[in-house]
Parts: structure tokens; C-alpha cells; sequence
């Protein structure tokens, strides 16, 4: 089959749905591709480069009359005319708002895989390239408001005076949210974060920022995605904005209910009362915005000096970058559809992510597909369930029935009497090493359980140096055996024993640890 990658048509689109990289990709499952001259050259990839990969460079005519078309934006009327009949295009299509499109495609008997209708579950994650262009979108929001800013994102101390660091608020935690809360903070701000899913706080402190909660109850639906506000969170939510938008210099909204026009999150009076010169980057601007006086494709400075960006083409800033993971995500496509490598496609309609994305075929319009589970969905409580067979009430209300207090008496009895034993009738010097040995459990406890969980690796590495030292010192414990008459003679195989436990529960560490920390680095490996 003959794969056609054409020029974006769209005014100021600089990407490309295919990369050298993705053509040689291509070339190897057997495809033959086309490139139209100059399709690339606005995202830094020349036709040269192509040849090399081994696409031949054609003119528009010839690419768009390939087997199978690949692009980035929604086709118009002149691109549809200039597919062949019954030919395969894998773009964006915007399905659900898009019926006259799916219609015009369906006439040319077009079978057409929409990249943005990707199901979200795990297993198509490589497909993703809402997610893809999301991530790139958040970073290149950051880089947006630190150009409109006048000051620096990163405290500092110099000899001309100090400069505090710049808040940075994100409104959102999705994919464009994270990407944008971890480049501000990578660039020295202070950041903090909501969204309507509460239970995103985990994610948002994993990437540096403080997680601020709205008092009231989080806003999930049964698929796990965020659903619109109640009136309840609604109002105490708008009083949590007032309060930020009054402290801080930047805020960067990307609040989004799938299939919704955004919420709006940020009134004209937030506005109004934020610092001159502070910057909102408004990342829903094309679907209605998430601030008040947003305008889509445009920066306005409100009459108190606040600068509103409304920027909807913000992964197509970075070309190079939005080209290279749009292409390795069309590529994961093209791989799946393409089993045999045989340079043909096969349509596996069996398959959820296939069917999913599946828009228009053989003149029928294929959207929108059955519903699939995501894997954003929380897990399903469990209690209702068992409580619904007969006497599965006593026996949960039997489980969860509270210790008798009097068991706990006991067992602190027992324990404070083997205590005394050991005061009583140990050897000297045991009961000063058992209570270092106590102490350090409840030392060990309280230091362990304040490191962040970024920083548990570094802390393996730790626990290598305790395990080291644990060898070291069964070795010595096997020296003093050494001294002893006979090696199993009655006393000393106590020690002997817990030495040889000691040394192989320490080695176990010691090399568990170089092995995971092994696989660990491997993954950051390029290749
Ligand atoms: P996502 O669906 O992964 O994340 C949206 C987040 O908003 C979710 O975590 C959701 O819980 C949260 N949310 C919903 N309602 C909320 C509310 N009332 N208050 C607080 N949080 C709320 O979406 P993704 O992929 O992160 O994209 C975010 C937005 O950015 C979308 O509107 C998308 O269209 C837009 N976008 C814009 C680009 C641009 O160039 N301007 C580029 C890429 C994405």
C-alpha cells in the first residue's frame, strides 16, 4: 500500500503527521510513503531528510491519491475531494462536533480513524495523542506566561536586592495541568494546584506543588473523569479562587468535562483583583474559556494591567517536538493495524481501541462507537454487594466489631513481663543493645515516613550502607566462633545461626537493591 503524508492546509500549522524517523518506521512494515515537498520543512524536518529514510518526495496531487493519507487537522472540502475513493486518512477529525464532516467523508465511501478518539485505557496510551499534544500544550503555556511576565519565576539574592519567587496557580490536573505544574516549579516557582477531583492531590504534590482542596465534596462521575460542579462546591470553590487570584502572579487554567463547554472558573471581578502585571494563561479558550474576557487566539490586557492569553495552538509552538510524539503515536497506530507487516492494513474491528477510533467506512458513519470502560474508573465499593446476602451484614458487623479492650490490657501485661525477664536474666550489655534496638525502630519509623516518595530510591541505596554494615557484622560475630574450640560447639550456634541469617537476609538486600536500581536506570536509557 502507497502512504501519503501531506502539508497541513490550516493557516500558522507548522507540524506534520510523519517524521524521517516514523517514514523508516513505515518503510520497514512495508509501506511505501510519499511526502509532499515542503510538508515538513515549518517543524525542521527537510524533504532531504525524508529521502534518506527512504519516502519518495511528491507533489500535493500525488500524496493526497495515496492508499492512505496521514495528516494532523480535520480535513476541508478540497482535501476530501482530493482523496481517492474508498482510500483510508488517519487526522483529527473532532467527531462529536463534526456531523457535516463525518458525513462528507462517509460519501467517498472514506474509512477514516480519528487519532483523537483514541479510547482512554491503558492498553492505548501509545496511541494518545490528546495526551501527547496536552503534555506539550502545559509546558508551552508556562513558557507563554514567563514571556509575558516581568519578573523571574525563581527567587533570588543579589547584590542589587532580593526577588521572591513567583506564584504560579494551575487550575486542572490533567495531563496539560501536571505538564504545567511540573515546568513551573522545574523553573523555581511556587506553585500550587486544584481540581475537581480530589483525589489528584497525590499526583499534584508528586510534581512539586501544594495540592489546595475545596471544601466540599469531589466532583467525580462513574467513569472516573471529572463531571460539572454541584452548586455546593461550586460556590466554595469560588471563594478559594477569589482568595488565590488576589496572591498570585500567574494562573494557568485548563479545566475540561469531556464532551462540555469548560466551566467557568475565574469571574471578571478574580480578575480585577489580581496585581498588575500578573499573567492567566486560559488553556479551555476554545471551548468556551475557563476566564472571564478570554479571547481565543489573542492576549488581552484587562484595564487593572492583567494579561489574559487564549493561545489554542499552543503544542503546534513547539513544531519539532508536537511533530515527533503526533508521528510515534500515528506510528503505534499503523503498527497495530499492520500485523503482518506485510505493508497492508487490517482493520481488527474486535478490537475496542480499533473500533473506537473508527469514525466512517464503507459509506457508513461509524461514530460514535459502543462505550468502553476507562481506566480512570474508580473501583467498585465492594460492601453493598456482600451486605446484600442474608447474614453477610452480621458477619461484616462481627469483623469490624472493635477489640475487647481487655485483650489489649493483656498483651501490654506480657509484654512488659518479657521485658522484666530480659532485665532480670540476660546476659550484660543485651538490654542496652535492645533498647537502642527499640529506639531506633521508632526513630527509623518517624525519619522513614516523612522522605517524599521521590526520594525513596536514594533511600534504597541507604539501607544498602545498613545492610553493609549488618554483614560486617555477622563477619565479626563468625571471627569470635572462629576463636571457640569447636565451630558447632552448644553455645556458639545461636551465633552462628543468626550470623548466616544475618549475612543472607543483608546480601538479599544488598543485591535486590543493585538490581532494581539496575532495571531502574535502564529505563532512562535512550535506546
Ligand atoms: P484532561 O481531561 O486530562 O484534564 C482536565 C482536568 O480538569 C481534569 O483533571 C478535570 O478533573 C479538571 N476539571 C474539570 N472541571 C473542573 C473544575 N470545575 N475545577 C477544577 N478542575 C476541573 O484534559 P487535558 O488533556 O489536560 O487538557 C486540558 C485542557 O487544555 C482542555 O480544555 C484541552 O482542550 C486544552 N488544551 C489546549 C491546548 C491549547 O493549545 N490551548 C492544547 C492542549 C490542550
Amino acid at each position: 500500500m502507497i502512504v501519503g503524508i501531506v502539508r497541513e492546509s490550516s493557516v500558522g500549522e507548522k507540524r506534520v503527521a510523519g517524521t524521517p524517523q516514523s517514514v523508516a518506521q513505515l518503510v520497514k512494515l512495508g509501506y511505501e510513503v510519499l511526502v509532499e515537498q515542503g510538508a515538513g520543512i515549518a517543524a525542521a524536518f527537510p524533504d532531504a531528510d525524508y529521502a534518506i529514510a527512504g519516502a519518495r518526495c511528491v507533489s500535493q496531487e500525488e500524496a493526497w491519491a495515496a492508499d492512505l493519507v496521514l495528516k494532523i487537522n480535520p480535513p476541508i472540502d478540497s482535501e476530501i475531494a482530493a482523496l481517492k475513493e474508498g482510500a483510508t486518512l488517519i487526522a483529527m477529525i473532532a467527531a462529536p462536533r463534526s456531523p457535516e464532516l463525518l458525513e462528507a467523508l462517509a460519501a467517498r465511501k472514506l474509512t477514516v480513524l480519528a487519532m483523537d478518539s483514541v479510547p482512554r485505557i491503558s492498553r492505548a496510551q501509545s496511541l494518545d495523542v490528546i495526551s501527547s499534544m496536552a503534555n506539550i500544550g502545559g509546558y508551552r503555556a508556562v513558557v507563554e506566561a514567563a514571556h509575558e511576565f516581568g519578573s523571574f519565576f525563581t527567587g533570588q539574592v543579589t547584590a542589587a536586592g532580593k526577588v521572591p519567587p513567583a506564584k504560579v496557580f494551575v487550575s486542572g490536573t490533567g495531563v496539560a495541568g501536571l505538564a504545567a505544574i511540573g515546568t513551573a516549579h522545574s523553573l523555581g516557582a511556587i506553585v500550587r494546584a486544584t481540581d475537581i477531583r480530589a483525589e489528584t492531590a497525590e499526583q499534584v504534590q508528586s510534581m512539586g506543588a501544594q495540592f489546595v482542596a475545596v471544601e466540599a465534596a469531589s466532583q467525580q462521575s462513574s467513569d472516573g473523569y471529572a463531571k460539572e460542579a454541584s452548586e455546593d462546591y461550586a460556590a466554595a470553590a469560588a471563594r478559594m479562587y477569589a482568595e488565590q487570584a488576589k496572591d498570585v502572579d500567574i494562573i494557568i487554567t485548563t479545566a475540561q468535562i469531556p464532551g462540555r463547554p469548560a466551566p467557568r472558573l475565574l469571574t471578571e471581578e478574580m480578575v480585577a483583583s489580581m496585581k498588575p502585571g500578573s499573567v492567566i494563561v486560559d488553556m479551555a479558550a476554545a471551548s468556551g474559556g475557563n476566564v472571564a474576557g478570554s479571547v481565543p487566539d489573542q492576549i488581552v490586557t484587562t484595564p487593572n494591567g492583567v494579561k489574559i492569553i487564549g493561545y489554542t495552538d499552543l503544542p503546534g509552538r513547539l513544531p519539532t517536538q508536537a511533530s515527533t510524539l503526533f508521528s510515534n503515536n500515528v506510528l503505534n497506530l499503523m503498527k497495530l493495524i499492520t500485523p503482518d507487516k506485510d505493508g497492508l492494513v487490517k482493520l481488527d474491528l474486535e478490537d475496542v481501541v480499533q473500533r473506537g477510533m473508527l469514525v466512517t467506512q464503507a459509506g457508513e458513519v461509524t461514530w460514535p462507537p459502543p462505550a468502553v470502560s476507562v481506566s480512570a474508573a474508580p473501583a467498585a465499593p465492594a460492601a453493598p454487594a456482600a451486605a446484600a446476602t442474608p447474614g453477610a451484614a452480621d458477619a461484616a458487623a462481627k469483623e469490624k466489631k472493635p477489640r475487647d479492650p481487655r485483650v489489649n490490657y493483656v498483651l501490654l501485661g506480657l509484654c512488659a513481663a518479657v521485658l522484666l525477664l530480659l532485665f532480670f536474666f540476660s546476659p550484660s550489655g543485651l538490654l542496652g543493645h535492645f533498647m537502642v534496638f527499640m529506639l531506633s525502630i521508632v526513630v527509623g519509623f518517624y525519619v522513614i515516613g516523612n522522605v517524599s516518595h521521590s526520594l525513596h530510591t536514594p533511600l534504597m541505596s541507604v539501607t544498602n550502607a545498613i545492610s553493609g554494615i549488618i554483614v560486617v557484622g555477622c563477619l565479626l560475630g563468625l571471627t569470635l566462633l572462629d576463636q571457640g574450640t569447636s565451630l558447632f560447639a552448644g553455645a556458639n550456634l545461636p551465633l552462628l545461626i543468626l550470623s548466616v541469617i544475618g549475612i543472607l537476609l543483608a546480601s538479599i538486600n544488598i543485591f535486590g537493591g543493585f538490581l532494581v536500581t539496575q532495571r531502574m536506570l535502564k529505563m532512562f536509557r535512550r535506546g
